[in-house]
């Protein structure tokens, strides 16, 4: 793990805090609003997964970070990261440009709320996303403990365009494929994906979905229950509030690591 100092000198161990510097392994672009990139892990960097972390580079020579969700699982050797690209966003117009070799700023200390621990034991587990909010589950998914937790896993994806679900097609194609959770994904995960602004096999806003009750009929399963389901919430605030208030219609009580409940919620990156 590399400390940021200038020349690559020790660092005392109380100055230890800071971002560390981490390479860029692989960059893949899926449409020109969406990136995804993987870097290296520091042997020492511990995550649940679900959480995010503090991701950035050195801009006019001064650390610029926000927070982004770890999208790859907590057992695997290296982070990937998924990113929309603002064209004026102050981090995003940089890191878009981002090269295997380049160096990026990773913070030390994941955090979130996005966690299985923060939720109570119940039979189904919706992950309800739009865009760049797909990000922890592309980690939770993979993690065995969720299949271990819970019986269904629905992972529910909307976008304003079918190319911008791609990325969540893949993941969940490798997912079922994966040599560590594949088997345990048969006949437990189920993927659901909509779009809003073009023709599509579903369309429609998540939160249209479950209020018209679409997103049970395609999925064959009564409507949300307090009894049986839990929720994990990823997307812009307004998506957020939305969703919670369904759930919460539903009867459903947001948790927290401190007091696990039966839904969470986390905002997606979005600058
Ligand atoms: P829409 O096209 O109807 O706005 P964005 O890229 O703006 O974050 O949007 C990603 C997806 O989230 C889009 O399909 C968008 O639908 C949808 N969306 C935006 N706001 C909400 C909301 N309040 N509730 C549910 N879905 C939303």
């Amino acid at each position: 793990m590399n400390a940021i100092t200038p020349d690559g000198a020790a660092v005392p161990a109380a100055k230890t805090t800071g971002p560390t510097l981490e390479t860029v392994l692989e960059v893949r672009h899926w449409t020109d609003r969406l990136f995804q990139f993987r870097i290296t892990r520091p042997a020492s960097f511990r995550f649940r997964s679900g959480e995010f972390v503090m991701i950035g580079l050195e801009v006019n020579g001064k650390p610029l970070l926000r927070a982004y969700s770890i999208a790859s699982p907590s057992w695997d050797e290296a982070l990937d990261f998924y990113s929309i690209k603002v064209e004026d966003g102050p981090l995003t117009s940089r890191l878009q440009l981002i090269k295997p070799g380049d160096q990026v700023m990773l913070g030390r200390k994941p955090t979130g709320t996005l966690v299985l621990d923060a939720l109570t034991p119940a039979r189904r587990l919706y992950m309800l996303s739009t865009g760049t909010g797909i990000a922890p589950f592309a980690s939770l998914i993979r993690d065995p403990d969720t299949y271990e937790r819970f019986e269904d896993v629905i992972l529910v994806h909307g976008c304003r365009q079918a190319a911008e679900l791609a990325y969540g097609e893949e993941l969940v194609r490798q997912t079922r494929e994966d040599p560590l959770v594949g088997e345990m994904t048969a006949g437990k995960l189920r993927h659901i994906t909509t779009v809003t602004q073009e023709a599509g096999p579903r369309t429609g806003r998540v939160t249209t979905l479950i209020e018209t009750g679409k997103l049970f009929e395609d999925l064959g399963v009564p409507p949300f229950d307090p009894a049986n389901d839990r929720a994990m919430i990823c997307g812009s605030m307004a998506m957020i509030n939305d969703t919670k208030a369904l759930l919460e219609k539903a009867g459903l009580h947001e948790g927290a690591v401190s007091e696990p409940g039966q839904f969470v919620i986390e905002r997606a990156f979005v600058g």
